[in-house]
Protein backbone atom coordinates (compact mmCIF):
# COMPACT_ATOMS: atom_id res chain seq x y z
CA UNK A 1 0.00 0.00 0.00
CA UNK A 2 1.17 3.51 -0.51
CA UNK A 3 1.38 5.72 2.25
CA UNK A 4 -1.12 8.16 1.58
CA UNK A 5 -0.74 12.19 2.63
CA UNK A 6 -2.54 12.37 5.57
CA UNK A 7 -0.15 9.78 6.79
CA UNK A 8 2.87 11.33 5.71
CA UNK A 9 2.10 14.42 7.47
CA UNK A 10 2.15 12.46 10.39
CA UNK A 11 5.57 11.26 9.65
CA UNK A 12 6.95 14.68 9.90
CA UNK A 13 5.16 15.52 13.10
CA UNK A 14 3.40 18.46 14.19
CA UNK A 15 5.97 21.12 13.84
CA UNK A 16 6.89 20.49 10.13
CA UNK A 17 3.50 19.57 9.18
CA UNK A 18 2.09 22.67 9.46
CA UNK A 19 4.76 23.65 7.13
CA UNK A 20 4.16 20.87 4.81
CA UNK A 21 0.18 21.96 5.25
CA UNK A 22 1.40 25.03 3.52
CA UNK A 23 2.47 23.31 0.38
CA UNK A 24 -0.42 20.75 0.21
CA UNK A 25 -3.09 23.36 1.76
CA UNK A 26 -4.19 20.32 3.86
CA UNK A 27 -4.78 22.67 6.71
CA UNK A 28 -2.26 22.04 9.78
CA UNK A 29 -4.00 19.65 12.76
CA UNK A 30 -3.61 21.63 16.30
CA UNK A 31 -2.08 18.97 19.71
CA UNK A 32 -5.51 16.82 20.26
CA UNK A 33 -7.81 18.33 17.20
CA UNK A 34 -9.39 16.18 15.52
CA UNK A 35 -9.23 15.87 11.56
CA UNK A 36 -12.44 13.44 10.99
CA UNK A 37 -14.44 14.46 13.85
CA UNK A 38 -14.67 10.63 14.98
CA UNK A 39 -13.53 11.29 18.46
CA UNK A 40 -16.39 11.03 21.26
CA UNK A 41 -14.07 10.72 24.20
CA UNK A 42 -16.28 12.66 26.00
CA UNK A 43 -18.91 9.93 25.80
CA UNK A 44 -16.83 8.03 28.22
CA UNK A 45 -15.65 11.04 30.47
CA UNK A 46 -11.99 11.43 28.95
CA UNK A 47 -10.07 14.17 27.98
CA UNK A 48 -9.03 14.58 24.28
CA UNK A 49 -5.14 14.39 24.64
CA UNK A 50 -2.57 15.68 22.49
CA UNK A 51 -1.77 13.63 19.69
CA UNK A 52 1.21 11.08 19.74
CA UNK A 53 2.71 10.32 16.68
CA UNK A 54 4.50 8.13 15.01
CA UNK A 55 8.27 8.59 14.61
CA UNK A 56 8.79 6.60 11.99
CA UNK A 57 7.82 6.30 8.50
CA UNK A 58 5.52 3.70 8.41
CA UNK A 59 6.59 1.12 5.83
CA UNK A 60 4.22 -1.27 3.00
CA UNK A 61 2.57 -4.05 3.33
CA UNK A 62 5.36 -6.03 1.52
CA UNK A 63 5.60 -10.12 1.32
CA UNK A 64 9.04 -10.14 1.77
CA UNK A 65 10.91 -13.03 3.58
CA UNK A 66 12.22 -10.86 6.15
CA UNK A 67 11.78 -8.70 9.19
CA UNK A 68 11.34 -5.42 7.48
CA UNK A 69 11.65 -2.36 9.42
CA UNK A 70 11.42 1.34 9.05
CA UNK A 71 14.33 3.10 8.08
CA UNK A 72 16.94 3.66 11.21
CA UNK A 73 15.75 0.87 12.86
CA UNK A 74 17.31 -2.68 13.03
CA UNK A 75 16.59 -6.25 14.16
CA UNK A 76 19.16 -8.62 15.60
CA UNK A 77 18.69 -12.49 16.52
CA UNK A 78 18.18 -13.50 20.36
CA UNK A 79 17.18 -16.85 20.38
CA UNK A 80 15.95 -19.59 17.29
CA UNK A 81 14.03 -22.82 17.87
CA UNK A 82 17.22 -25.47 19.15
CA UNK A 83 19.45 -23.15 20.79
CA UNK A 84 21.24 -24.13 23.76
CA UNK A 85 19.83 -21.88 26.87
CA UNK A 86 22.16 -23.31 29.59
CA UNK A 87 25.00 -24.94 30.54
CA UNK A 88 22.62 -28.59 30.92
CA UNK A 89 22.35 -28.11 27.00
CA UNK A 90 18.22 -27.56 27.21
CA UNK A 91 17.23 -26.24 24.54
CA UNK A 92 14.62 -23.16 22.91
CA UNK A 93 11.61 -24.31 22.10
CA UNK A 94 9.36 -24.35 18.59
CA UNK A 95 6.93 -21.37 17.91
CA UNK A 96 8.03 -18.50 19.97
CA UNK A 97 5.11 -16.86 21.15
CA UNK A 98 4.91 -14.65 23.93
CA UNK A 99 7.77 -12.36 25.63
CA UNK A 100 8.23 -11.15 28.66
CA UNK A 101 11.27 -9.27 29.76
CA UNK A 102 11.70 -9.27 33.12
CA UNK A 103 14.91 -6.27 34.56
CA UNK A 104 17.68 -7.51 36.56
CA UNK A 105 18.21 -4.57 39.33
CA UNK A 106 15.59 -2.67 37.06
CA UNK A 107 18.31 -2.58 34.08
CA UNK A 108 17.00 -2.20 30.70
CA UNK A 109 20.20 -3.96 29.01
CA UNK A 110 20.38 -6.94 31.18
CA UNK A 111 16.98 -9.11 32.14
CA UNK A 112 15.36 -12.66 31.89
CA UNK A 113 12.83 -13.03 28.79
CA UNK A 114 10.58 -15.70 29.28
CA UNK A 115 8.99 -17.11 25.74
CA UNK A 116 6.18 -19.04 25.26
CA UNK A 117 6.11 -22.24 22.79
CA UNK A 118 2.74 -22.41 21.55
CA UNK A 119 2.50 -25.68 19.00
CA UNK A 120 4.16 -27.58 16.14
CA UNK A 121 1.60 -27.69 13.21
CA UNK A 122 3.35 -29.16 9.85
CA UNK A 123 6.36 -27.95 11.38
CA UNK A 124 6.20 -30.86 13.59
CA UNK A 125 8.72 -32.46 11.03
CA UNK A 126 11.69 -29.95 11.76
CA UNK A 127 11.18 -31.49 15.52
CA UNK A 128 10.78 -34.80 15.51
CA UNK A 129 10.82 -36.02 12.13
CA UNK A 130 7.38 -36.93 11.69
CA UNK A 131 5.82 -36.05 8.45
CA UNK A 132 2.66 -34.85 9.16
CA UNK A 133 1.73 -33.51 5.38
CA UNK A 134 2.08 -37.49 4.03
CA UNK A 135 0.76 -39.06 7.34
CA UNK A 136 -3.43 -39.90 7.92
CA UNK A 137 -4.17 -37.91 10.62
CA UNK A 138 -6.48 -40.62 11.60
CA UNK A 139 -3.88 -42.73 12.56
CA UNK A 140 -1.15 -40.96 14.49
CA UNK A 141 1.82 -42.71 14.13
CA UNK A 142 3.87 -40.63 16.44
CA UNK A 143 6.25 -43.22 18.28
CA UNK A 144 6.78 -42.55 21.92
CA UNK A 145 10.14 -40.65 21.08
CA UNK A 146 8.53 -38.32 18.71
CA UNK A 147 5.65 -37.17 21.57
CA UNK A 148 8.61 -36.81 23.92
CA UNK A 149 10.34 -34.35 21.37
CA UNK A 150 6.96 -33.15 20.76
CA UNK A 151 6.08 -31.71 24.16
CA UNK A 152 9.82 -30.57 24.86
CA UNK A 153 9.52 -28.37 21.86
CA UNK A 154 6.24 -26.81 23.88
CA UNK A 155 5.98 -24.91 26.83
CA UNK A 156 8.48 -21.79 27.63
CA UNK A 157 11.59 -20.54 27.99
CA UNK A 158 13.59 -18.43 30.39
CA UNK A 159 17.04 -17.15 29.08
CA UNK A 160 18.75 -14.75 29.90
CA UNK A 161 19.89 -11.64 28.26
CA UNK A 162 22.14 -9.16 27.82
CA UNK A 163 23.14 -5.79 26.14
CA UNK A 164 26.81 -5.28 25.19
CA UNK A 165 28.51 -2.64 22.81
CA UNK A 166 24.91 -2.08 21.61
CA UNK A 167 24.21 -5.66 21.00
CA UNK A 168 21.94 -8.37 22.66
CA UNK A 169 23.27 -11.29 23.22
CA UNK A 170 21.40 -14.77 24.84
CA UNK A 171 23.68 -15.76 27.51
CA UNK A 172 24.17 -19.75 26.88
CA UNK A 173 25.43 -21.08 30.22
CA UNK A 174 22.87 -18.69 32.23
CA UNK A 175 21.79 -19.74 35.80
CA UNK A 176 18.49 -18.69 35.00
CA UNK A 177 18.50 -20.86 31.64
CA UNK A 178 15.37 -23.46 32.04
CA UNK A 179 12.93 -25.30 30.16
CA UNK A 180 9.09 -25.47 31.49
CA UNK A 181 7.93 -27.91 29.05
CA UNK A 182 4.81 -30.48 28.07
CA UNK A 183 6.89 -33.09 30.45
CA UNK A 184 7.30 -30.39 33.39
CA UNK A 185 5.33 -31.25 36.78
CA UNK A 186 2.61 -28.50 37.35
CA UNK A 187 0.95 -28.35 40.81
CA UNK A 188 -2.59 -27.48 40.71
CA UNK A 189 -4.55 -24.82 42.86
CA UNK A 190 -7.57 -23.21 43.55
CA UNK A 191 -11.44 -24.88 43.61
CA UNK A 192 -10.74 -27.26 40.67
CA UNK A 193 -7.64 -28.97 42.06
CA UNK A 194 -7.86 -32.33 43.64
CA UNK A 195 -11.59 -32.30 42.38
CA UNK A 196 -14.09 -34.73 40.64
CA UNK A 197 -14.05 -32.68 37.32
CA UNK A 198 -9.91 -32.87 37.77
CA UNK A 199 -10.20 -36.95 37.99
CA UNK A 200 -8.81 -36.13 41.60
CA UNK A 201 -5.52 -34.09 39.98
CA UNK A 202 -3.53 -31.90 42.84
CA UNK A 203 -0.49 -32.31 39.76
CA UNK A 204 -0.52 -32.63 36.57
CA UNK A 205 2.50 -33.13 33.94
CA UNK A 206 3.07 -30.71 31.33
CA UNK A 207 1.93 -27.11 29.92
CA UNK A 208 1.57 -26.47 25.80
CA UNK A 209 -0.26 -24.92 23.24
CA UNK A 210 1.35 -21.66 25.07
CA UNK A 211 0.18 -18.77 23.01
CA UNK A 212 0.05 -15.86 24.79
CA UNK A 213 0.39 -14.25 28.27
CA UNK A 214 1.05 -11.42 31.07
CA UNK A 215 2.87 -10.60 33.45
CA UNK A 216 2.03 -10.61 37.31
CA UNK A 217 2.86 -7.69 39.74
CA UNK A 218 5.07 -9.55 41.99
CA UNK A 219 7.66 -10.32 39.37
CA UNK A 220 6.32 -13.76 37.88
CA UNK A 221 4.39 -14.70 34.30
CA UNK A 222 1.10 -15.91 33.66
CA UNK A 223 1.24 -18.24 30.39
CA UNK A 224 -1.93 -19.22 28.60
CA UNK A 225 -3.12 -22.92 27.70
CA UNK A 226 -4.72 -22.10 24.15
CA UNK A 227 -5.29 -25.08 21.55
CA UNK A 228 -4.43 -27.90 24.16
CA UNK A 229 -6.96 -30.26 22.60
CA UNK A 230 -4.74 -30.55 19.59
CA UNK A 231 -1.73 -31.49 21.42
CA UNK A 232 -3.77 -33.47 23.79
CA UNK A 233 -4.94 -35.73 20.73
CA UNK A 234 -1.29 -35.74 18.80
CA UNK A 235 0.79 -36.88 21.77
CA UNK A 236 -1.98 -39.84 23.13
CA UNK A 237 -2.77 -38.38 26.44
CA UNK A 238 -5.04 -39.43 28.77
CA UNK A 239 -6.46 -36.41 30.49
CA UNK A 240 -7.51 -33.40 28.67
CA UNK A 241 -8.68 -31.77 31.89
CA UNK A 242 -5.09 -31.04 33.03
CA UNK A 243 -4.80 -28.63 30.42
CA UNK A 244 -6.63 -25.25 28.91
CA UNK A 245 -5.01 -22.96 32.06
CA UNK A 246 -3.19 -20.24 32.65
CA UNK A 247 -0.04 -21.36 34.63
CA UNK A 248 2.07 -19.00 36.82
CA UNK A 249 6.10 -19.63 36.54
CA UNK A 250 8.75 -17.53 38.43
CA UNK A 251 11.68 -17.14 36.09
CA UNK A 252 14.22 -15.52 38.84
CA UNK A 253 13.59 -19.21 40.61
CA UNK A 254 14.94 -21.98 39.22
CA UNK A 255 14.18 -24.91 41.54
CA UNK A 256 10.41 -23.21 41.52
CA UNK A 257 7.22 -25.51 40.43
CA UNK A 258 4.94 -23.71 37.89
CA UNK A 259 1.31 -23.77 39.20
CA UNK A 260 -2.22 -24.28 37.06
CA UNK A 261 -4.48 -21.38 38.00
CA UNK A 262 -7.98 -23.07 38.20
CA UNK A 263 -9.84 -20.30 39.43
CA UNK A 264 -8.87 -18.38 35.81
CA UNK A 265 -11.30 -20.75 34.37
CA UNK A 266 -10.24 -23.74 31.10
CA UNK A 267 -10.76 -22.62 28.04
CA UNK A 268 -8.53 -21.52 24.85
CA UNK A 269 -6.85 -18.83 26.84
CA UNK A 270 -5.13 -16.36 24.52
CA UNK A 271 -3.14 -13.88 27.27
CA UNK A 272 -4.07 -12.34 30.62
CA UNK A 273 -4.39 -8.85 31.85
CA UNK A 274 -3.82 -8.05 35.29
CA UNK A 275 -4.74 -4.04 37.02
CA UNK A 276 -5.60 -3.69 40.52
CA UNK A 277 -9.43 -2.39 41.22
CA UNK A 278 -10.38 0.86 42.98
CA UNK A 279 -11.18 -1.81 45.20
CA UNK A 280 -7.85 -3.19 45.77
CA UNK A 281 -9.05 -6.62 44.51
CA UNK A 282 -7.07 -8.36 41.58
CA UNK A 283 -8.37 -8.34 38.54
CA UNK A 284 -7.26 -10.53 35.16
CA UNK A 285 -8.78 -9.78 31.88
CA UNK A 286 -8.75 -13.14 29.77
CA UNK A 287 -10.23 -14.06 26.08
CA UNK A 288 -11.35 -17.59 24.53
CA UNK A 289 -9.52 -16.98 21.48
CA UNK A 290 -12.21 -19.47 18.97
CA UNK A 291 -15.20 -18.39 17.25
CA UNK A 292 -18.08 -17.69 19.14
CA UNK A 293 -16.27 -17.49 22.72
CA UNK A 294 -16.34 -15.25 25.15
CA UNK A 295 -14.30 -12.43 27.35
CA UNK A 296 -13.77 -13.41 30.69
CA UNK A 297 -12.57 -11.19 33.88
CA UNK A 298 -11.39 -12.70 37.52
CA UNK A 299 -11.51 -10.32 40.70
CA UNK A 300 -9.73 -11.60 43.27
CA UNK A 301 -11.25 -12.41 46.63
CA UNK A 302 -8.57 -10.58 48.56
CA UNK A 303 -6.78 -7.40 48.20
CA UNK A 304 -3.50 -6.65 46.59
CA UNK A 305 -0.49 -6.27 49.55
CA UNK A 306 2.53 -4.82 47.36
CA UNK A 307 4.93 -5.28 50.76
CA UNK A 308 3.17 -9.33 50.25
CA UNK A 309 6.01 -10.30 47.08
CA UNK A 310 5.24 -13.12 45.95
CA UNK A 311 2.64 -14.12 48.78
CA UNK A 312 0.33 -12.33 46.55
CA UNK A 313 -0.12 -15.49 43.93
CA UNK A 314 -2.46 -16.50 46.59
CA UNK A 315 -5.03 -13.73 45.19
CA UNK A 316 -5.46 -16.19 41.91
CA UNK A 317 -6.46 -19.23 43.80
CA UNK A 318 -9.60 -17.68 45.23
CA UNK A 319 -11.92 -15.31 43.84
CA UNK A 320 -14.95 -14.30 41.07
CA UNK A 321 -14.85 -15.51 37.56
CA UNK A 322 -17.02 -13.25 35.39
CA UNK A 323 -17.74 -13.69 31.72
CA UNK A 324 -19.17 -10.38 29.36
CA UNK A 325 -22.50 -9.82 27.98
CA UNK A 326 -22.27 -7.02 25.52
CA UNK A 327 -25.58 -6.75 25.01
CA UNK A 328 -26.34 -5.54 28.59
CA UNK A 329 -23.02 -4.04 29.58
CA UNK A 330 -22.55 -6.48 32.23
CA UNK A 331 -20.56 -8.75 33.83
CA UNK A 332 -22.11 -11.96 34.76
CA UNK A 333 -20.66 -14.40 37.66
CA UNK A 334 -19.58 -18.16 37.22
CA UNK A 335 -20.65 -18.97 40.58
CA UNK A 336 -22.14 -22.16 40.92
CA UNK A 337 -23.07 -21.42 44.08
CA UNK A 338 -24.98 -17.72 43.49
CA UNK A 339 -26.47 -18.48 39.74
CA UNK A 340 -29.31 -20.58 39.53
CA UNK A 341 -28.74 -21.10 35.56
CA UNK A 342 -25.56 -22.76 36.72
CA UNK A 343 -27.49 -25.02 38.90
CA UNK A 344 -30.50 -25.81 36.84
CA UNK A 345 -28.47 -26.11 33.93
CA UNK A 346 -29.18 -29.99 32.23
CA UNK A 347 -27.28 -31.88 29.61
CA UNK A 348 -29.23 -33.70 26.68
CA UNK A 349 -29.70 -36.64 28.77
CA UNK A 350 -31.56 -34.43 31.16
CA UNK A 351 -28.88 -34.68 33.89
CA UNK A 352 -27.03 -31.73 35.19
CA UNK A 353 -24.50 -30.16 33.51
CA UNK A 354 -22.55 -28.69 36.64
CA UNK A 355 -22.78 -30.47 40.38
CA UNK A 356 -19.51 -28.07 41.95
CA UNK A 357 -17.79 -24.72 40.90
CA UNK A 358 -14.88 -27.41 39.80
CA UNK A 359 -17.39 -28.47 37.41
CA UNK A 360 -17.73 -24.60 35.96
CA UNK A 361 -14.03 -23.93 35.85
CA UNK A 362 -13.23 -27.14 34.02
CA UNK A 363 -16.40 -26.37 31.59
CA UNK A 364 -16.07 -22.89 31.21
CA UNK A 365 -17.49 -22.51 27.90
CA UNK A 366 -20.54 -24.43 28.53
CA UNK A 367 -21.09 -22.05 31.82
CA UNK A 368 -20.68 -19.04 30.23
CA UNK A 369 -23.07 -20.33 27.31
CA UNK A 370 -25.57 -21.24 29.80
CA UNK A 371 -25.26 -17.69 31.76
CA UNK A 372 -25.72 -15.69 28.67
CA UNK A 373 -22.10 -14.68 28.17
CA UNK A 374 -21.62 -13.32 24.42
CA UNK A 375 -19.99 -14.96 22.23
CA UNK A 376 -17.52 -13.15 20.09
CA UNK A 377 -15.04 -13.27 17.14
CA UNK A 378 -12.11 -14.83 18.39
CA UNK A 379 -11.30 -12.59 21.24
CA UNK A 380 -7.24 -12.80 21.49
CA UNK A 381 -5.10 -10.74 23.67
CA UNK A 382 -6.99 -8.48 26.41
CA UNK A 383 -4.92 -5.33 27.45
CA UNK A 384 -5.37 -2.56 29.81
CA UNK A 385 -4.26 1.35 28.82
CA UNK A 386 -1.80 2.61 31.12
CA UNK A 387 -3.28 6.04 31.63
CA UNK A 388 -7.09 5.76 31.15
CA UNK A 389 -7.68 2.02 32.33
CA UNK A 390 -9.72 1.23 29.85
CA UNK A 391 -9.37 -2.47 28.01
CA UNK A 392 -8.53 -3.01 24.99
CA UNK A 393 -9.73 -6.33 23.40
CA UNK A 394 -8.40 -7.75 19.78
CA UNK A 395 -11.09 -9.77 18.30
CA UNK A 396 -8.82 -11.29 15.19
CA UNK A 397 -11.94 -12.15 12.83
CA UNK A 398 -15.01 -14.87 12.53
CA UNK A 399 -15.60 -15.65 8.80
CA UNK A 400 -18.38 -17.60 9.90
CA UNK A 401 -20.38 -14.20 10.76
CA UNK A 402 -18.17 -12.37 7.31
CA UNK A 403 -16.33 -10.53 10.11
CA UNK A 404 -13.01 -11.35 7.78
CA UNK A 405 -11.00 -8.62 8.65
CA UNK A 406 -11.64 -8.43 12.89
CA UNK A 407 -11.64 -4.97 15.27
CA UNK A 408 -10.25 -4.03 18.22
CA UNK A 409 -13.16 -3.36 21.09
CA UNK A 410 -12.64 -0.85 24.04
CA UNK A 411 -14.56 -1.58 26.95
CA UNK A 412 -14.95 1.39 29.67
CA UNK A 413 -15.65 -0.49 33.25
CA UNK A 414 -18.39 1.78 35.04
CA UNK A 415 -16.78 4.39 37.77
CA UNK A 416 -13.33 3.04 36.33
CA UNK A 417 -13.86 -0.30 38.90
CA UNK A 418 -11.99 -2.79 37.30
CA UNK A 419 -13.66 -4.74 40.24
CA UNK A 420 -17.41 -3.58 39.21
CA UNK A 421 -20.03 -5.82 37.09
CA UNK A 422 -20.92 -2.75 34.66
CA UNK A 423 -19.22 -1.87 31.65
CA UNK A 424 -19.72 0.45 28.01
CA UNK A 425 -17.65 -0.10 25.02
CA UNK A 426 -17.04 1.21 21.52
CA UNK A 427 -15.76 -0.18 18.58
CA UNK A 428 -12.12 1.34 18.63
CA UNK A 429 -10.89 0.35 15.28
CA UNK A 430 -11.90 -1.85 12.88
CA UNK A 431 -9.34 -4.24 10.30
CA UNK A 432 -9.93 -4.14 6.60
CA UNK A 433 -8.33 -2.21 3.50
CA UNK A 434 -9.58 1.16 4.86
CA UNK A 435 -7.13 0.77 7.47
CA UNK A 436 -4.63 -1.20 6.11
CA UNK A 437 -4.76 -3.89 8.76
CA UNK A 438 -6.60 -7.17 9.24
CA UNK A 439 -6.71 -9.91 11.91
CA UNK A 440 -5.48 -8.24 15.11
CA UNK A 441 -3.93 -10.45 17.65
CA UNK A 442 -2.14 -9.74 20.39
CA UNK A 443 -1.57 -5.75 21.91
CA UNK A 444 1.37 -4.01 23.56
CA UNK A 445 1.21 -0.36 24.79
CA UNK A 446 3.73 1.86 25.29
CA UNK A 447 3.83 4.39 28.33
CA UNK A 448 2.47 7.15 26.23
CA UNK A 449 -0.59 4.84 26.07
CA UNK A 450 0.13 4.04 22.26
CA UNK A 451 -1.14 -0.06 21.20
CA UNK A 452 0.88 -1.91 19.06
CA UNK A 453 -0.74 -4.38 17.20
CA UNK A 454 0.76 -7.97 15.70
CA UNK A 455 -1.92 -9.07 13.18
CA UNK A 456 -2.44 -12.68 12.54
CA UNK A 457 -3.94 -13.66 8.67
CA UNK A 458 -3.53 -17.16 8.64
CA UNK A 459 -0.76 -18.63 6.52
CA UNK A 460 -2.93 -20.47 4.80
CA UNK A 461 -5.15 -17.02 3.61
CA UNK A 462 -2.00 -14.66 3.50
CA UNK A 463 -1.26 -13.16 0.47
CA UNK A 464 -3.84 -14.64 -1.55
CA UNK A 465 -8.15 -13.88 -2.08
CA UNK A 466 -8.83 -11.19 0.30
CA UNK A 467 -6.42 -11.06 2.13
CA UNK A 468 -3.55 -10.28 -0.91
CA UNK A 469 -3.52 -6.34 -0.39
CA UNK A 470 -2.26 -6.82 3.20
CA UNK A 471 1.27 -8.64 2.11
CA UNK A 472 2.79 -10.80 5.46
CA UNK A 473 1.52 -10.31 8.60
CA UNK A 474 2.86 -7.25 10.50
CA UNK A 475 2.81 -5.26 13.27
CA UNK A 476 1.06 -1.62 13.79
CA UNK A 477 1.04 1.27 15.85
CA UNK A 478 -1.94 2.97 16.90
CA UNK A 479 -2.52 5.92 18.98
CA UNK A 480 -5.28 5.63 21.21
CA UNK A 481 -5.78 9.59 21.84
CA UNK A 482 -5.38 12.79 19.57
CA UNK A 483 -6.02 13.03 15.70
CA UNK A 484 -5.11 10.05 14.65
CA UNK A 485 -6.43 7.75 17.54
CA UNK A 486 -7.47 4.97 15.77
CA UNK A 487 -5.25 5.05 12.63
CA UNK A 488 -2.69 2.26 12.02
CA UNK A 489 0.90 2.82 11.14
CA UNK A 490 2.91 -0.29 10.12
CA UNK A 491 5.88 -0.85 11.98
CA UNK A 492 7.25 -4.44 10.54
CA UNK A 493 6.42 -6.78 8.72
CA UNK A 494 7.13 -10.52 9.49
CA UNK A 495 9.09 -13.18 6.91
CA UNK A 496 7.18 -15.44 4.30
CA UNK A 497 4.18 -17.85 6.20
CA UNK A 498 4.90 -16.40 9.95
CA UNK A 499 2.93 -14.39 12.74
CA UNK A 500 4.75 -11.65 14.89
CA UNK A 501 4.00 -12.36 18.19
CA UNK A 502 4.59 -11.11 21.85
CA UNK A 503 5.79 -7.83 21.47
CA UNK A 504 7.31 -6.37 25.02
CA UNK A 505 9.25 -3.47 25.52
CA UNK A 506 11.76 -3.01 27.80
CA UNK A 507 11.08 -0.35 30.79
CA UNK A 508 13.20 2.35 28.61
CA UNK A 509 11.27 1.66 25.57
CA UNK A 510 14.40 1.49 23.50
CA UNK A 511 14.18 -2.29 22.51
CA UNK A 512 11.15 -4.23 21.38
CA UNK A 513 11.37 -8.11 21.95
CA UNK A 514 8.90 -9.75 19.36
CA UNK A 515 8.49 -13.07 18.45
CA UNK A 516 8.80 -14.59 14.91
CA UNK A 517 6.50 -17.57 14.70
CA UNK A 518 5.75 -20.17 11.92
CA UNK A 519 8.12 -18.68 9.37
CA UNK A 520 7.40 -20.86 6.33
CA UNK A 521 4.35 -22.97 7.56
CA UNK A 522 1.77 -23.95 4.62
CA UNK A 523 4.42 -25.15 2.75
CA UNK A 524 3.82 -27.74 0.18
CA UNK A 525 6.81 -30.10 0.31
CA UNK A 526 9.49 -29.81 3.43
CA UNK A 527 11.72 -30.44 0.14
CA UNK A 528 10.91 -26.79 -0.83
CA UNK A 529 10.87 -24.18 1.97
CA UNK A 530 8.66 -21.49 1.59
CA UNK A 531 10.40 -19.40 4.33
CA UNK A 532 14.80 -19.26 4.60
CA UNK A 533 14.92 -16.55 7.67
CA UNK A 534 16.76 -15.81 9.51
CA UNK A 535 19.58 -17.93 7.82
CA UNK A 536 18.94 -17.14 4.06
CA UNK A 537 20.30 -19.02 1.18
CA UNK A 538 18.63 -22.82 1.50
CA UNK A 539 18.04 -22.63 5.08
CA UNK A 540 14.96 -23.98 6.45
CA UNK A 541 13.42 -21.44 8.34
CA UNK A 542 14.09 -21.56 12.56
CA UNK A 543 11.07 -19.88 14.57
CA UNK A 544 12.77 -17.39 17.50
CA UNK A 545 12.70 -14.11 19.30
CA UNK A 546 14.70 -10.70 17.95
CA UNK A 547 15.36 -7.58 19.61
CA UNK A 548 14.02 -4.66 17.71
CA UNK A 549 15.96 -1.04 18.41
CA UNK A 550 16.58 1.99 17.13
CA UNK A 551 13.42 3.60 19.54
FE1 LIG B 1 -2.38 -18.68 19.63
FE2 LIG B 1 -4.89 -17.03 19.61
O1 LIG B 1 -3.27 -17.25 18.98
CA1 LIG C 1 -1.99 -15.29 19.61
CA1 LIG D 1 -2.67 -16.20 16.76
Amino acid sequence: MEINRRQFLTYLGAGTAALASLATGIPALAEGESASGKTADDLFGLDAKASNRPKFLPIKATSKDDVVLPNGYKYEVIALYGDKINSKGDTFGMNADFTCYLPIEGKSDHGLLWVNHEYCGELEYYVNGYDTLNSDSSKNLRTAEQIEKYLYALGGSIIEVKKADGKWTLVADSKYGRRISGLTKHTVTGPAAGSKAMNGAKEVIGTFANCSGGSTLWNTILSCEENYDTVVKECKLPDATHYGWVIEADPFDPKSTPKKHTALGRFSHENTAMTIATTGQLVVYMGDDANDQYVYKYVSKGKYDPTAGKNNSKLLEEGTLYVANFGKGTWVALDYETNSALKSAKNTEGQPLFTSQADVLVNCREAAKTVGGTPMDRPEDLEVHPIDGSIFIALTNNSKHGNFYGQIVRMFEKDKNHAGTSFEFEIFATGGPQSGFAAPDNLAFDKAGNLWVVTDISSGSMNSGIYKKFGNNGLFFIPTTGSRKGDAFQFASAPVGAEMTGPWFTPDEKTLFLSVQHPGENLASYDAPTSHWPHGGTAVARPGVIAITGF
